[in-house]
């Protein structure tokens, strides 16, 4: 076997064999395989897909790419994690409320991918956070408080981590088979016995229309099933922000504040108590949406989400102190604002065009290797549906070169009609 014939075949519209998938995802994990030629084969499942034998095969390979882990010790883990999108925070909102409901979260996350955010390069804009932890003390830490979030840093899925980084510079992130097999390989890797994923749909996702995002939520569904992982996916909406931050530390400060209880967006409401309450029946802590519902938002009141979310950043060795006090976190350089050029109504503001703008700005990655700007992005104002008037101030954008700033206003963000 060769990796030239794979990629020929995979190229060629043919069907990969179960021994040729463990040979591609064992070469690449290991070094045999280049980087070129993954990415050669890489983008041939892009354009020619792979079925659900092939998928599922993929995900176990994948899955079991590096260390397993056992997380029977902690009880019923029900693990969440997000097809990806533009302005998501919701991991960092919704994870502390639920371990405060008393389940153990133990979650691993990612980086940036594309035009979406990722929630450890959110977690590292908070000071001294150590996403980056040894599986010991990660599970001692759940033990101890009950959460610990981290990034890709265990031997988890080894062979995800190299591909989601590679598939981030060659164009190749919106397919079917490479997320499913990425989110699902990490999934069993992490050891959660149940799973809640919220399937983004829209311009600011990877799932552009409906009947794509139910494909990739039967195909996640079913690799669960076989995997013997209960799974649960919702399909949410991602045509706009989520939110009202867009960018790595202007995110963090707007999940510190839902936590605290000073704003709630709508859509925040809508994905946090809908996930949550799926999270809370897997758990057999809820009997219905609207008791879990219930719970979610009472947590969030209360303030105990808040509190474990303190707990959290301080167990990880972050500084609590930016928490308590959000004006101390960096802020970008300029700070200008977007104006509305006309009165009206707001029809469009675009996910997937202020994602990509993000990226531009330096709030994600052009090629594996770039760091980011954490605290370049934007603030919005207004969201779709919202009256304007002419003059008024539709929001910022956060950027630390002015001639980024201005090209980014130039760019119509919104629609006004
Ligand atoms: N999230 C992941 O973990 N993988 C993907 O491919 C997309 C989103």
């Amino acid at each position: 076997m060769n990796i030239l014939d794979i990629i020929a075949k995979k190229r060629d519209k043919k069907e990969l064999t179960r021994n040729e998938i463990e040979y591609f995802v064992k070469g690449y994990t290991d070094g045999s395989i280049t980087d070129y030629q993954a990415a050669a084969l890489v983008m041939a499942i892009y354009i020619n897909g792979m079925n659900e034998r092939e998928t599922t095969d993929l995900t176990l390979f994948m899955a079991h790419s590096g260390d397993v882990l056992d997380l029977s010790s902690l009880g019923e883990v029900v693990d969440k994690h997000s097809t990806g999108g533009v302005g998501d925070k919701i991991t960092l909102i919704l994870m502390p409320i639920v371990a405060s409901l008393g389940i153990p979260v133990a979650k691993m996350s990612g980086r940036g991918l594309g035009f979406t955010g990722g929630t450890v390069d959110k977690l590292e804009s908070i000071p001294g956070y150590n996403t980056n932890v040894p599986v010991d003390e990660f599970i001692q830490n759940v033990k101890k408080i009950g959460i610990s979030l981290i990034g890709q840093t265990l031997n988890l899925a080894p062979a995800d981590k190299k591909l989601y980084a590679l598939r981030d510079t060659i164009s190749c992130t919106e397919s079917i088979p490479l997320i499913a097999s990425s989110i699902m390989s990490k999934k069993i890797a992490s050891g959660a016995n149940k799973i809640v994923i919220d399937v983004t749909c829209g311009s600011g996702a990877f799932m552009k229309n409906i009947e794509s995002a139910k494909e990739l939520a039967r195909v996640m569904t079913k690799i669960g099933e076989l995997a013997h992982k209960e799974t649960k996916c919702i399909i949410t909406d991602m045509n706009q922000p989520v939110g009202y931050a867009v960018g790595n530390t202007l995110e963090v400060i707007e999940a510190i504040d839902v936590l605290k209880g000073k704003i709630l967006p709508e859509d925040i409401k809508h994905i946090i108590t809908e996930l949550g309450a799926n999270m809370l029946i897997l758990a057999d802590k809820a009997n219905s949406l609207e008791e879990g519902k219930t719970k979610i938002l009472e947590n969030l009141k209360n303030g105990k989400g808040y509190e474990k979310f303190i707990e959290l950043v301080q167990n990880q060795g972050g500084d609590i102190s930016y928490i308590e006090n959000t004006d101390k976190f960096a802020k970008a350089k300029y700070i200008l604002p977007i104006i509305a050029e006309k009165s009206g109504v707001v029809e469009e503001l675009d996910a997937y065009k202020i994602g990509k703008l993000s990226v531009f700005l330096g709030a994600g990655r052009m090629k594996k290797e770039d760091n980011i700007q954490k605290e370049v992005g934007f603030i919005f104002h207004k969201k779709v549906g919202d009256k304007v008037e002419k003059g008024e101030v539709l929001g910022y954008v956060h950027a630390n070169e002015k001639d980024k700033a201005n090209e980014v206003i130039n760019q119509l963000i919104y629609e006004i009609v």
